[in-house]
């Protein structure tokens, strides 16, 4: 099934039930939680992503409120990391609406860094969904993809110290800071606010979801 976007990209959503994880196929699976439905992106999500992305609450510890055009380039650029290595940020759906409310996923981070190479979990939903355990939720069904089915070794989680809700989020599926990790992010100029990162870690043995 596919939509051609406005920008004339094709989003296509694949599906094949297998009983570990909803919608295997080949490559991509889709991930369901009790409230989540995971999956791969499509043009109609543009303009709830729009929003999120445009919304100074949620964007607080990012450099900048992004464009339209650059949300939209965004899903691109999410949608190709799903092409080239089986995983990535997926578009978060309310099951009991079907309204996108934001991403959680996997993605390889596009800048160096010691920590490198590494995959990041990573997660962002509108204000109006806050505070109700979505992202923990999500980023559950995530690491337990991650270690089970796509068997990576370990995962990275990253934000500015003040950012105590990601922070919470990834204490609360089992992620620990490793302080020596702490890093200057790349992308941030030196002295800018934003530089600073903490830098979390789980690893799949400590998880144990190793071999389940
Ligand atoms: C981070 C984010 C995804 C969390 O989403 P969420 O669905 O509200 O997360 P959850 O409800 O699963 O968990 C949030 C936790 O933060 C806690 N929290 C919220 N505000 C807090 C505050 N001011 N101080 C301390 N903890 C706080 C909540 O109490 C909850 O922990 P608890 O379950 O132990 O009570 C969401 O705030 C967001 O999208 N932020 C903007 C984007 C962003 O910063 N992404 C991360 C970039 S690294």
């Amino acid at each position: 099934m596919g939509a051609q976007g406005a920008q004339g990209i094709l989003f296509v959503e694949r599906r094949l039930r297998t009983p570990d994880v909803l919608g295997f196929c080949g490559m991509t699976p889709t991930l369901e939680t009790d409230r989540l439905l995971l999956r791969r992106w499509r043009g109609s999500d543009r303009e709830a992503f729009q929003k999120i992305n445009a919304d100074p609450r949620v964007m607080e510890f990012f450099p900048a409120l992004l464009t339209a055009e650059e949300t939209d380039q965004a899903i691109v650029r999410i949608e190709k990391h799903f092409e080239e290595h089986g995983f990535g940020l997926y578009a978060a759906e309310l099951r009991a609406t079907g309204t996108m409310v934001g991403y959680v996923g996997l993605s390889i981070p596009r800048f160096h860094a010691p920590f490198m190479p590494a995959v990041e979990i990573g997660w962002r939903f509108a204000f109006e969904v806050w505070g109700r355990g979505l992202a923990t939720e999500g980023a559950r069904a995530v690491v337990d993809h991650a270690f089970r089915d796509l068997r990576l070794p370990s995962l990275v989680s990253f934000t500015v110290p003040g950012n105590v809700r990601s922070r919470r989020v990834m204490e609360k599926i089992g992620m620990e800071h490793d302080a020596d990790g702490d890093f200057e992010h790349p992308g941030m100029p030196v002295g800018h606010a934003l530089r600073r990162h903490v830098l979390y870690r789980l690893h799949a043995e400590s998880h144990g979801a190793e071999g389940a």
